[in-house]
């Protein structure tokens, strides 16, 4: 036999390495009071629902205060509960519920920016000399009454905004509406801890920090340069290379603190968002891997779905992990066109084997698991920030945000009132319920793939070696010792293709396929799978 390259696994001893992450986008997901959007009473009614999908712990989007500029993501209070959304008693009978069930509960937590409306940016603007003041940037304009300089907000416009009581401006990374707090201020730090504290004693597994890479700004606010591939169709900040206004070394320490707090309690995990190259990305697990545990890997949000790509990046992604360090893998989130929309119909199957096989922890986006797809929003509807700030560029978050299609009755089963935004006109046929009546259908797929990965040891925890990375395969082993390994073989096209790799030529049983036909039979060197098909092959006894 010969040996293959290793890409070795540290011993897997938390749930959040073990498990499977599912991004909850409350407004979205089930309604219980009949307002329309989605709550927290509608996510325990739905508790039964996870668990039998199988799913170990639920990523919830914000549930506090907030004037829902850009959806929640603009807090106005960080230790309460919206209205909306519930009362902090829901909020403490979701955390037991969810743990009761033996599942954890991981909540999205947005220290990078604050609402204009909470009550530090209200105290921080009231006047130069508030001891508030440097929570948040301020800065005098240019001598000619332009900006302090030239950084451009993420989801649209300046990133800086004039006041007209003080002349001065102050830095929001996203909204007008969201100024950025000033991190590098140690009072702001210890506030944003204690807000931390606030939700760990109430019994969180952890969070998901938004925007981690934005949390320092360079000391001296240079101009960021321009980006010579700039094209009119992206989004206007990308005018600009983010050179200066994110991922400067500094952010290292911040993310450092969040984690001490952490590990104050038992076994927290501290998830970061971070749209940034695959090296920088990883930076974030720390110094001595004292920072973030999962910082977000997001190249499968954006890799053209191609076999060749993809293994690649997974090889390259293998290779640079510190020592120890536990991948994660990302398919799906709610800025993110949906999965389906991005890859077709017929590789959703594949998309998940693909994301269930995978080393280390997958995070699946809500309805990906019935193929919830981008739905179109008529012009006049659309809700989202970053689609009416940059009309023209098709950027609204809407299409990904549709109420989840629970059943073929009014409105899904999702609400008895009117839904916050439209859902996709087919759920009478697609939706949960009539794909739990269909053993073939894309959610069963998912239910069995995560029962197998959750019940064998090569799966959720083995090492990787590639086997096959070619124009239309992906191919690779998973192996822990003393366990059954499993060979993974995935075609990335609709064309037929023969399993041929130069070195590899261990035989097998198909255990899981997606061509149903295929499971229990023989798998070697030579077989042909058909165009779309994917497959899980058991190596027991045939090492
Ligand atoms: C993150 C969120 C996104 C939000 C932005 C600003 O990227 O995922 O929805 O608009 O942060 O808070």
């Amino acid at each position: 036999m010969h040996k293959l390259e290793k890409h070795s696994t540290p011993e897997a001893t938390s749930w959040w390495q073990t498990g499977i992450f599912y991004e909850v986008y409350l407004r979205s997901f089930k309604d219980s009071s009949g307002d329309g959007i989605g709550d927290l009473r509608g996510v325990l009614q739905q508790l039964d629902y996870l668990e039998w999908l199988g799913v170990t712990a639920i990523w919830l989007t914000p549930f506090y205060p907030s004037p829902m500029k850009d959806f929640g993501y603009d807090i106005s209070d960080y230790t309460a509960v919206h209205p909306l959304f519930g009362t902090m008693e829901d909020f403490e009978e979701l955390v037991a519920a969810v743990h009761q069930r033996g599942m954890k509960l991981v909540v999205d937590f947005v220290p990078n920016h604050t609402s204009d409306q909470h009550p530090w940016f209200k105290e921080s603007r009231s006047s130069i000399d508030n001891p508030k003041r440097d929570w948040y940037y301020w800065k005098d304009a240019k001598s000619d009454g332009r900006p302090p300089n030239n950084w451009l907000g993420v989801l649209g416009g300046s990133a800086w905004e004039r006041d007209e009581q003080s002349g001065q401006y102050y830095y929001h990374a996203f909204l007008k509406e969201q100024p950025d707090l000033n991190l590098r201020n140690p009072d702001v730090q210890e506030a944003i801890l204690d807000v931390m504290r606030f939700w760990l004693n109430k019994g969180v597994d952890g969070f998901r920090v938004d925007v981690m890479w934005h949390l320092a700004k360079d000391e001296k606010w240079r101009d960021n340069p321009r980006n010579p591939n700039f094209k009119s169709s992206m989004p206007d900040c990308d005018q600009l290379l983010q050179v200066f206004s994110c991922d400067q070394p500094e952010v290292h320490a911040i993310v450092r603190r969040f984690r001490d707090l952490l590990d104050e309690y038992e076994d927290k995990v501290l998830m970061g968002e971070l749209y940034l190259s695959m090296d920088k990305t990883i930076r974030y697990y720390g110094e001595e891997q004292r920072g973030a545990q999962m910082p977000g890997n997001f190249q499968l949000l954006f890799l053209p779905w191609k076999a060749e790509d993809i293994g690649i990046a997974i090889d390259q992604y293998e290779a640079a992990l510190p020592d120890k360090a536990w991948p994660n893998w990302n398919i799906g989130n709610h800025d993110r066109p949906r999965l389906i929309s991005r890859i077709g119909e017929a590789q959703t199957k594949v998309a998940a084997l693909l994301l269930l096989t995978l080393r280390g922890t997958p995070t699946m986006y809500y309805g990906d698991e019935i193929g919830m797809q981008n739905v179109t929003i008529p012009k006049n509807e659309i809700q989202d920030p970053q689609g009416l700030l940059m009309p023209d560029k098709n950027l609204s978050r809407d299409p990904i945000r549709t109420p989840m299609q629970w059943d073929a009755t009014e409105n899904s089963g999702f609400t008895t009132g009117k839904p916050w935004l439209r859902l996709d006109e087919n759920f009478k046929e697609n939706n949960v319920e009539t794909q739990r009546n269909d053993p073939s259908s894309l959610l069963h797929f998912y239910r069995r793939l995560i029962a197998l990965r959750q019940k064998e040891p090569s799966l959720y925890s083995g090492d990787y070696y590639p086997v096959v990375t070619n124009g239309k395969l992906l191919a690779f082993i998973r192996k822990e010792p003393g366990s059954i390994s499993f060979l993974v073989v995935l075609n990335l096209t609709g064309d037929a293709v023969v399993y041929e790799p130069k070195e590899e030529r261990r035989k097998g049983k198909i255990i899981l396929s997606i061509q149903a036909e295929n499971e229990g039979q023989p798998f070697e060197f030579g077989f042909t799978l058909a165009g779309n098909e994917g497959v899980i092959v058991s190596l027991e006894g045939c090492e």
